[in-house]
């Protein structure tokens, strides 16, 4: 499947790695207070997994992995918890991106970043040029991502560039502004932490991804589990309104 097309229109070989996964990772605060601990050594632990996701991915040749790391929504809870989140996320910024660019891996943030500090919107800029022209694994971070806001923002640049002519605008017209543009939609999508909803991430992409809901918290979320989400994907049979016998020709 060549870059930019959709993955609606072009069914990718069954069986075969998916070339996009996109992850929401919950159950942080959960993992800790089954431990008796503060919610944000739950966040701490998640960014292990995140890491060893990482490896997993560059490991196995996927070449495009998404991860929700803070929604448009998440501004919602307590102050503390939201800072915390803030310092965090710096911290990886600043200490991981080199590791990162070591490894081959683009480094990609998607998001209304405006409302972060500026020392944060530094290291992503910082980040995205240094990585730009990597190519083992592009590693894309939703950070104050909403998929309404996707959707929104892309509708604006697409009528502001068409220059007030009245029309006919299509899905290939839209698409080309959605702020993931660099990458096919995802094929395989991945929950953990036991909950089955969008909760607002990639609404448009996701159209025809494969989804996969696990109970498993994010911050236990191994090597296994990960192989278990991949094995199911491969089971499936991806039909994009098809039917099984025209897949199977
Ligand atoms: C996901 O874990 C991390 C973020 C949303 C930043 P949660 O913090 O949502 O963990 P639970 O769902 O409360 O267990
Ligand atoms: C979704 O997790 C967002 C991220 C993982 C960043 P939440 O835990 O915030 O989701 P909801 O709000 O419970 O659906
Ligand atoms: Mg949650």
């Amino acid at each position: 499947m060549s870059l930019g097309t959709s993955s609606t229109r072009e069914i990718p070989d069954t069986g075969a790695m998916p070339q996009h996964i996109a992850i929401i990772m919950d159950g942080n605060g959960r993992w800790a207070r089954k431990r008796l601990m503060p919610r944000m050594a739950g966040h701490k632990q998640g960014v292990e997994t995140v890491r060893n996701v990482i490896k997993s991915c560059s490991d196995h040749g996927i070449e495009y992995l998404t991860l929700f790391a803070f929604s448009s929504e998440n501004w919602r809870r307590p102050a503390d918890e939201v800072s915390f989140l803030m310092q965090l996320f710096a911290g990886a910024l600043e200490q991981e991106i080199a590791r990162l660019h070591e490894n081959g891996i683009r480094f990609r943030v998607i998001g209304d970043i405006s409302r972060f500090e500026s020392r944060i919107v530094k290291f992503i800029h910082q980040g995205e040029q240094l990585t730009a022209s990597n190519s083992r694994l592009t590693l894309t971070i939703a950070a104050n991502y909403g998929g309404r806001w996707d959707i929104m923002q892309a509708m604006n640049k697409m009528v502001k560039n068409s220059h007030g002519l009245s029309k006919q605008f299509k899905e290939e017209d839209l698409a080309q502004y959605l702020s993931m543009n660099y990458a096919p939609e995802p094929d395989l999508f991945i929950r953990t932490g036991g909950e089955y909803r969008i909760s607002n991430f990639l609404l448009w992409q996701l159209a025809y991804t494969e989804l996969y809901f696990t109970e498993t918290l994010w911050p236990d979320f191994n090597e296994k589990e990960f192989d278990l989400a991949i094995q199911s994907y491969q089971r499936r049979e991806r039909r994009f309104g098809q039917t099984s016998e025209q897949i199977q020709q």
